[in-house]
């Protein structure tokens, strides 16, 4: 088990760490909302990287995951101050909490599913006071180091109108709270997160300054690729791979499974990536989705991740190679419907695409229609 709290394939980004632990620790800044895409490697960041940071620089990181009790997040996050509690008044460290969390997520991966039948259960009133009462103690106990909530998968707060008086009450605590605490929030879901902190009638509206989740670039697959050489003497082609990175919108999760491939396989770099592509399209469960999007839509959303345009000649010509005879409103629809789907969100005057892996079932149902994938 140690092993896989070590992990030595986790590459660190200890500058990123840093320059968020001081914007965290900034009273400026005190709240921020990290988002970004599935699967790109926030959580890991979090707790491999940032929690590590803020404990060197002084402060107390209390990592909460509301998925971590679905139908209850708020006695998860009960049970974390609490454990917190007891260790600020033992005087030893947390690193044991924090660890611990680490090896749910390796044991555990990522797939935790809520299980459908349960119900979500509101938080009761003795609950709210006991949870205001512990983060009161706690900031009380840590004499001046500063506590630092992550709060994680926070868009699961409003999956459930069950979950309405935790968010209030918890909005209410922590405004009470004010300078004495810092909180950052992310979560799996961009559309989920906006939602949360943009719409006037939410609880968590403008309470957090928000920020995207810097995507991992090259060096990341430097890093993997050199350590494949390293420990297995194999030799693989970055570029080749960081065109897969790019093309699964640069998910960490999909190159080291492609690496576990690589490694245990010892094929080549093409045909591995094809097996993972293949992987990703079943693994999703994307068939259903396929089923549900239209021709157009799907070559509006394959265009989209291509940054290419939407309306001009050559986007008409695209469309009438699948035999689609485009409308300014008809692509104006496709884009409606893959946005309410979540499958993309705007950002400014562009698109972010928030399911890595999708865009891959998509263009290779595409390729399967019309041989010409030029879109
Ligand atoms: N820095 C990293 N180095 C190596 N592998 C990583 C790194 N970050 C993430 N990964 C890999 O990608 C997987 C997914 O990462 P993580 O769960 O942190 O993503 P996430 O953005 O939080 O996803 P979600 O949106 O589903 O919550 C990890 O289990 C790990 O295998
Ligand atoms: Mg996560």
């Amino acid at each position: 088990m140690k092993d896989l709290i070590k992990n030595s394939w986790h590459f660190s980004r200890p500058d990123l760490a840093k320059s968020l632990t001081s914007r965290l620790t900034d009273p400026l800044f005190s709240r921020i909302a990290l988002l970004g895409a599935r699967r790109i490697g926030k959580t890991m960041f979090i707790l491999r990287d940032l929690s590590p940071a803020l404990s060197d620089s002084g402060c107390i990181p209390i990592y909460i995951s509301m998925w971590a009790n679905k139908n209850a997040p708020h006695k998860e996050m009960i049970n974390k101050l609490n454990q917190t509690h007891k260790i600020l008044a033992k005087k030893s460290t947390l690193s044991e909490v924090l660890n611990s969390e680490i090896t749910k997520l390796a044991v555990a991966g990522i797939n935790l599913e809520f299980k459908k039948n349960d119900s979500a259960i509101t938080i009761l009133d003795d609950e709210l006071i006991l949870l205001q009462n512990l983060l009161r103690d706690i900031i009380e106990k840590s004499k001046g180091k500063r506590v630092v909530l992550l709060l994680d998968e926070i868009q699961h707060l409003i999956s459930d109108k069950n979950f309405s008086s935790f968010q209030y009450g918890l909005r209410t605590i922590l405004d009470e709270l004010n300078e004495n605490i810092s909180v950052l929030y992310t979560g799996s879901s961009r559309a989920g997160m906006k939602a949360m902190f943009n719409n006037k009638d939410m609880p968590f509206y403008n309470s957090a300054n928000q920020s995207e989740f810097p995507l991992l670039n090259m060096s990341f697959i430097s890093f993997c690729t050199t350590k494949m050489h390293e420990q297995y003497n194999l030799s693989y082609n970055s570029s080749e791979m960081f065109d897969f990175f790019n093309s699964v919108n640069s998910s960490p999760y999909w190159i080291i499974r492609l690496v576990r491939h690589l490694v245990m396989e010892q094929r080549d770099l093409k045909s591995s990536i094809q097996y993972i592509k293949g992987i990703i399209t079943k693994e999703s469960d994307f068939d259903n989705l396929l089923d549900e999007l239209t021709l157009i839509e799907k070559i509006v959303f394959v265009r989209i991740n291509r940054s290419k345009s939407l309306y001009s000649k050559e986007a008409y010509l695209a469309y009438k190679k699948y035999n689609i005879e485009a409308t300014r409103s008809s692509i104006l629809n496709a884009i409606k419907k893959i946005k309410n789907k979540r499958l993309i969100t705007k950002v400014g005057s562009s698109y972010l695409i928030e399911e890595a892996g999708f865009i891959i079932a998509v263009e290779g149902y595409l390729t399967k229609v019309e041989v010409d994938t030029t879109l």
